[in-house]
């Protein structure tokens, strides 16, 4: 089951921040994003995601370490895409240039529209290590919807 969170958002911050470990990050995109979170006997899955300029930005998404590898994911993005489809023509998002999570989003069709190199090692007030790996550049990925 997935729910639209229309209040008490910050219950989510625990898997917000695996997605994104720096609170003043999350601070910036919370309070005006659609927030959706994946039940399956508990909390599984949250995606936030927001309006830039008429585009579909994807900030946040993240699956409880517990339960990664079990599709849960792949059900969230599906569900939003189906939730904004003829509302949005294009998606994007920025994440870390991690193997593992580019292969994801591309197995969604999104492919890499540009990087802002060091953006990790500047903008993040300490290292963010994602799979083993230090995160240097942010990778921006777009679709169509
Ligand atoms: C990226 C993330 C959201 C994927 O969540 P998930 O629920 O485990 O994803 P799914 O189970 O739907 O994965 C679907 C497919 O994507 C690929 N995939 C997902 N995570 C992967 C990884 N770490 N390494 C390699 N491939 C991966 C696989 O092909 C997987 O299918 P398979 O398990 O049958 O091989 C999760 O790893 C996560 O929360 N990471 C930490 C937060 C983060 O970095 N978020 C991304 C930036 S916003």
């Amino acid at each position: 089951m997935i729910k639209l969170i229309k209040e008490n958002k910050e219950d989510f911050l625990p898997l917000l921040l695996l997605g994104d470990e720096q609170l003043s990050s999350i601070g910036k995109y919370i309070d005006r994003s659609d927030l959706f979170a994946l039940y399956d006997g508990g909390l599984r899955c949250v995606c936030a995601v927001t309006d830039e300029d008429g585009t579909l930005e994807i900030q946040n998404l993240a699956t409880d370490e517990r339960y990664q590898r079990r599709g849960y994911a792949s059900s969230m993005l599906r569900y939003v895409f189906l939730h904004y489809k003829g509302r949005y023509d294009r998606v994007i998002l920025g994440t870390g240039d991690v193997p593992g999570i580019l292969a994801f989003y591309r197995s969604f069709g999104f492919e890499e529209t540009h990087r802002v190199p060091d953006y990790f090692t500047t903008h993040y007030d300490h290292p963010i290590i994602d799979s083993g790996i230090l995160l240097r550049d942010k990778v921006y990925l777009a679709r169509k919807l």
